[in-house]
């Protein structure tokens, strides 16, 4: 067994932060940038991933260009859905606007040895890490998905052409004050957990 008695402070403090860890929905200014944004992309390079493919892709998407692209997902929803594309549009938009920064997460997904769903678990690590490093410095976000990230025309504006494809984007900025209520409980631990025996 390693010896990290000298280190089990820090770590201890570690794993305190991932497991307060909360998606926050309401946020505001300012989101991570600087030292602040690389290093939650360096955690999402952390990730583990088969065959040192290094699947995982981060797509930025900040200031005056979350509303550019708040108006694509517009266009990409008139495409889907041209019934409700007036109020699909305005979604998206209201979307970009009250979020301070996109960072879209994909896989470049290679056919080959290594299965397509361990390049897509890959990037699902590297989103969950970067989720962790978020609250890590203080700021909040959340791994959304929907429509968006299964629309082609959208994969493809963000550089992922099948088979490569998004695995959905995280929100991030600063929790806005109504988000400091206590962390909601986890379900209980043995409904999630059993021990395999021989018997
Ligand atoms: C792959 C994935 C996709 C998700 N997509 C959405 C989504 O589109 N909309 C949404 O409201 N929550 C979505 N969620 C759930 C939130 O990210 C979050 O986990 C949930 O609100 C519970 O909050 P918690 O993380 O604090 O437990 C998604 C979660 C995962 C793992």
């Amino acid at each position: 067994m390693p010896d990290i008695t000298h280190a089990r402070e820090p770590r201890l403090f570690a794993l305190d932060q991932l497991l307060s860890r909360r998606s926050v929905g309401p946020l505001q200014e300012p989101a991570p940038a600087g030292a602040d944004l690389d290093l939650i992309l360096d955690a999402g390079l952390r990730a583990p991933d088969h065959g040192r493919l290094r699947p995982w892709r981060f797509v930025v998407i900040r200031g005056g260009a979350r509303l550019a692209f708040g108006e694509k997902l517009g266009e990409a929803a008139a495409v889907r859905d041209p019934a409700n594309a007036a109020a699909l549009a305005e979604r998206y938009r209201a979307w970009v606007r009250r979020t301070p920064m996109l960072i879209a997460v994909g896989a470049v997904v290679k056919p080959g040895n290594i299965p397509e769903i361990e390049q897509l678990l890959a990037a699902g690590a590297a989103a969950m890490n970067m989720l962790n490093a978020l609250h890590m410095l203080g700021y909040g976000g959340m791994w959304v998905t929907g429509p968006n990230a299964y629309d082609p025309a959208v994969n493809r504006l963000l550089g992922f052409e099948a088979p490569s494809r998004l695995v959905g984007f995280l929100t991030a900025g600063t929790p806005a004050a109504a988000t400091t209520a206590p962390v909601p409980a986890r379900p209980e631990r043995a409904a999630h957990v059993a021990e395999w025996t021989q018997d």
